[in-house]
């Protein structure tokens, strides 16, 4: 077996490239958008074929390099069946396999990080997205997140696994690698309780400073280059069209900038202001009245906006789009602030 953990330190997620050889068959495991060129290189050296590309939940902290993959390769996307269906070509079920040449994962619903959380179980490892972290779990404190659920997937489900089974999660910012089911047992802290409801004290006294990002994950993608091109995906709308769409009255216009980028370059007319570290929050308090709109994201340079749409998809809201280029291609374009 071909295996690779790749890191993208901006974010500080792991991606996983599994092969069952060379010439074969290959798969990837969340793929964070801004290295798409680096696995389609490695791919081409190991002399792989990519064939599918997983996500195991809705990322919060960096865009998903999935819809790219598939763009460039024409592989297939897949998701755990929890997902809004536009999102990805196949759905897998609790306890359904995937299978690639050579090689079969098998899917595990593992809900309490997000609700569509799935984790992937192949021979000796498994692959726990951020439901089980090193030494950690994932925060449950928004995208229909569950302390509840978290408990149950670790405790009933992963826990099960047997000890020596490897883990590797989504997300490391420590330094560490992989884990065991074992180690986890004895040294999370997170682990060492007695009940349920002791866990979901724990999870709902984390205090987490930003909502909007992974457990201590700092957004530093967020003042990465921006490439306009990529800002297609995740339903990226050029300016004319932006403009042309804002005015139906099924459309809601949400400009997720700081106050002071708002006193400095303006901002688009019948604009509601939801700071982009609010956004979560925004969504899950308005989900009524949101539901049969179609929102609209704007920020200075689109990337903001791209990871708002994605994220709406954990609220289940599928009408998103947003503004390829944010403000400044907007500007760039004479169009009215
Ligand atoms: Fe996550």
């Amino acid at each position: 077996m071909l295996f690779r953990q790749l890191f993208d330190k901006a974010s500080s997620t792991f991606t996983y490239l599994i092969a069952s050889a060379k010439g074969r068959e290959a798969l990837i495991i969340d793929p964070v958008l801004e290295n798409v060129e680096q696995y389609i290189k490695l791919l081409k050296e190991l002399d792989l074929k990519l064939v599918k590309v997983i996500d195991t939940h809705i990322h919060a902290d960096h865009i998903s390099g999935i819809a790219e993959l598939r763009d460039k390769t024409n592989c297939v996307t897949v998701m755990g069946d929890k997902t809004p269906a536009d999102v990805v070509a196949m759905q897998v079920a609790d306890e359904e396999t995937i299978k690639i040449d050579g090689l079969e994962l098998q899917a595990i619903y593992t809900p309490g990080h997000t609700i569509e959380s799935f984790s992937f179980l192949m021979n000796d490892r498994v692959f726990t997205g951020d439901a089980l972290l090193i030494r950690g779990t994932g925060r449950t404190d928004f995208q229909n997140g569950n302390a509840r659920d978290s408990y149950n997937s670790i405790f009933n489900k992963l826990l099960k696994l047997p000890d020596e089974t490897l883990i590797y999660p989504a997300h490391d910012y420590k330094g560490e690698m992989v884990s065991t089911i074992i180690e986890e047992k004895k040294f999370n802290p997170r682990l060492q309780v007695s009940s349920a409801d002791q866990y979901i004290e724990i999870m709902n006294n984390l205090n987490l400073p930003n909502p909007s990002m992974m457990d201590v994950a700092v957004p530093s993608n967020l003042q990465l280059g921006i490439d306009f091109n990529r800002q297609k995906v995740n339903n990226g709308v050029e300016p004319e069209k932006f403009n042309e769409i804002k005015n139906d009255a099924q459309s809601i216009l949400i400009d997720l900038r700081e106050q002071n980028e708002i006193d400095k370059d303006g901002m688009i007319k019948n604009s509601t202001v939801v700071r982009f570290p609010e956004i979560n929050e925004y969504l899950q308090q308005n989900k009524n009245t949101l539901k049969d709109k179609r929102i609209l994201f704007y920020c200075a340079h689109g990337h903001r906006s791209t990871l708002a749409v994605q994220l709406s998809k954990s609220y289940q809201f599928t009408n998103c789009f947003h503004l390829i280029g944010g403000l400044k291609n907007w500007k760039k374009e004479g169009l009215d602030l």
